[in-house]
């Protein structure tokens, strides 16, 4: 992937960080979706008083862009840190992984992980969810 556009989703991902609702864990989330023609779809993640409803930031992001006819996508930024301040990477949680199989090619789909603009590093579907169950093992073999 082009650099600029690794810059831009990252920016983009950060700016998620002010909508992130979080009264209870105060661990903010922002994301920012790249469809495979180019556009971005951003989410941030929507805690509720009981715990269980809360939304993560990767699959408001996927299910604001699913829910808007996209089906197809290259790559997803995601940053967070509690109070917003981003000092480590926020990898994907299990579930947010497993939507992001449901829609993406494990090989090609690409998971950037920032903390900066300028520091980031970019992973694999297939490297964070390694023999992952998807809508091909549904069909025959
Ligand atoms: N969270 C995300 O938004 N994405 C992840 O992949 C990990 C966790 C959110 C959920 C919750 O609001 C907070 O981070 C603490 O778990």
């Amino acid at each position: 992937m082009e650099k600029d556009l690794i810059t831009k989703m990252i920016e983009l991902a950060i700016e998620q960080l002010r909508f992130s609702y979080t009264p209870y864990s105060g661990f903010k989330v922002g994301a920012a979706l790249l469809t495979k023609s180019g556009k971005i779809y951003t989410g941030c993640n929507i805690e509720n008083a009981a715990y269980t409803p809360t939304n993560c930031a990767e699959r408001t992001a996927f299910f604001k862009a699913v829910s808007e006819g996209e089906r197809e996508f290259q790559a997803i930024c995601v940053v967070g840190g509690k109070d917003g301040v981003l000092t480590d990477y926020a990898a994907p949680c299990g579930v947010c992984r497993q939507v992001m199989m449901e829609f993406c090619d494990p090989q090609q789909f690409q998971i950037i992980l920032a903390t900066a603009a300028d520091h980031y590093d970019v992973y694999t579907l297939q490297e964070l969810l390694p023999q992952g169950f998807g809508p091909a093992n549904l069909n025959e073999n």
